[in-house]
């Protein structure tokens, strides 16, 4: 049994200092096009617009093949986008970007990051705008023709936004 353990170590000792074979460093490109960070209130956006009729295309293109057509899902594995207003508070609540997502800057965050989930990070800003616009007005949140750009993307009010309580962490000096 000691034996055993020795060897284990031994292997994960190893395994930490040279990962033999395995990977590779990551190109300037590929770095660059990973650090980003978008704030809440629009911070680190980049320049750019679209406007939900462009979105609408572009959604088809882009996400209807997961996300179905009016962004309410497919199956159990690709997630609806759409509806849930009105269930957080109960046992069948369903969260979405309509329902609970408190800050539009964080859907435009999430599909230029992660989105599409087979070819992610390959949309440009003003396509991440345009989508963004045609999913917020999916929910119903603006209107046919909204246009959104840097400016005015952080301006649009998300109904859940009021419905997270911030905890208190007297170790972290945040200002909130
Ligand atoms: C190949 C399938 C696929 C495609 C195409 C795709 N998605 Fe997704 N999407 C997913 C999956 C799977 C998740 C859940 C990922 C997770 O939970 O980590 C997801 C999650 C999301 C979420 C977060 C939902 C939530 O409330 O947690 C958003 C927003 C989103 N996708 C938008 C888009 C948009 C916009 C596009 C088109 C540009 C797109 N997706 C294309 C599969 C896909």
């Amino acid at each position: 049994m000691f034996r055993i353990v020795l060897l284990l170590c031994a292997v994960s000792a190893f395994g930490q200092t040279k990962y033999p074979g395995v990977g590779k460093p990551a190109a300037a490109d590929r770095v660059k096009a990973a650090d980003k960070t978008v704030m809440a209130d629009g911070r680190g956006l980049p320049a750019g617009k679209g406007n939900v009729e462009t979105g609408r295309g572009l959604y088809k293109t882009h996400c209807a093949e997961c996300h179905n057509e009016a962004g309410e899902g497919r199956d159990k594995q690709w997630p609806a986008l759409v509806g849930g207003t009105g269930t957080l508070a109960t046992k069948a609540a369903k969260k979405t970007v309509g329902s609970y997502w408190p800050y539009a800057t964080t859907v435009w965050d999430t599909i230029a990051r992660s989105m599409p989930y087979n070819n992610p990070g390959t949309l440009k800003a003003d396509e991440v705008y345009a989508i963004t616009a045609f999913v917020l007005h999916l929910n119903g949140i603006v209107p046919a023709g909204q246009e959104l750009d840097e400016k005015s993307l952080p301006q649009v009010k998300m109904p859940n936004r009021d419905g997270f309580i911030p905890t208190v962490h007297p170790d972290v000096k945040a200002k909130r």
